[in-house]
């Protein structure tokens, strides 16, 4: 064999083994994006179970609280009570629920000034809405902060001052902005997650609500969707907080 045919072979042998690599790396980024496409279709479908979740957890729990005005001594303190439901519940399940998961949650077309106004106004509602709650029962009780849910409740109120200070304060010049973005995730996350378990243990206040039957109490239900909608909410700004941290270091 000439040397030529020998080069044309080794040639042909370097270029059949070239296009089996490109395969290998067309499939295996064939592969790589089905995969991330599935992970994106599982992280659509958990934002939209959220939204259905908080929906319904916010109807049911303003609904079943009526009960508290269906009695016939329907009064102020009754009144109040309910408020303070409604008001809280609003306040955190749906809408700060909703600031965070709107904002960490929606696609890159949409641009970041919308979703950071949208976050900003959603959050100022669902902090106006908690405040008015908490000083309805404030004013209706004698006794104050003495169960684990008011000192829960009292807890994720003062966490919100921080953030809410800090939204107004990005551009100081005398601290880094990775450093206020860092402080106002890690306590506006910390007095979302304090408020929700503030959520939980309220559902603890009302009497056993038994629907489904004798043997299971809808509040453990009630409970359990909370915990999922705090976890499904915080779980992409988790990691970002990690980043920031590490971010102020280097
Ligand atoms: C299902 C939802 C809720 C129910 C049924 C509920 C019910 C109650 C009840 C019966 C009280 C009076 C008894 C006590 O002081 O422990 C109370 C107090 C209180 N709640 Fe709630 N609550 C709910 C949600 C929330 C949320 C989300 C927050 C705030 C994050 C909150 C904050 C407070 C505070 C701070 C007090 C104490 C007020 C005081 O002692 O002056 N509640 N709640």
């Amino acid at each position: 064999m000439s040397s030529f045919a020998m080069s044309n072979i080794t040639m042909e042998t370097i270029g059949s083994s070239n296009s089996c690599a490109n395969l290998e790396t067309r499939d295996t980024k064939g592969t790589s994006s089905a995969l991330s496409r599935t992970l994106s279709c599982c992280v659509t479908i958990g934002d939209f179970a959220n939204h259905i979740l908080i929906g319904g957890l916010t109807g049911f729990t303003l609904f079943h609280s009526l009960s508290f005005l269906h009695s016939k001594d329907i009064n102020t303190r009754a009144v109040m009570s309910y408020l303070h439901i409604v008001f809280c519940t609003v306040g955190y399940v749906l809408l700060m629920s909703e600031a965070i998961v709107i904002f960490t949650g929606l696609a890159q077309p949409v641009p970041h000034r919308i979703k950071k106004n949208f976050h900003l106004v959603v959050q100022i509602l669902g902090v106006m809405c908690t405040v008015v709650g908490i000083v309805l029962m404030f004013l209706l009780k004698s006794v104050h902060f003495k169960s684990i849910h008011a000192i829960l409740g009292l807890t994720s109120l003062v966490l919100m001052v921080p953030p809410f200070l800090s939204a107004f304060r990005y551009r100081q010049q005398w601290v880094r902005p990775i450093i206020i973005k860092f402080f106002h995730n890690f306590f506006g996350l910390s007095c979302f997650v304090i408020g929700m378990a503030a959520q939980c243990y309220g559902y603890r206040m009302f009497g056993a609500i038994k629907l489904l039957s004798d043997d299971v109490d809808v509040r453990s239900i009630c409970i359990g969707i909370t915990i999922v909608i705090t976890i499904l909410s915080v779980r992409r700004a988790l990691p970002n907080i990690f980043k920031q941290f590490v971010s102020i270091f280097t």
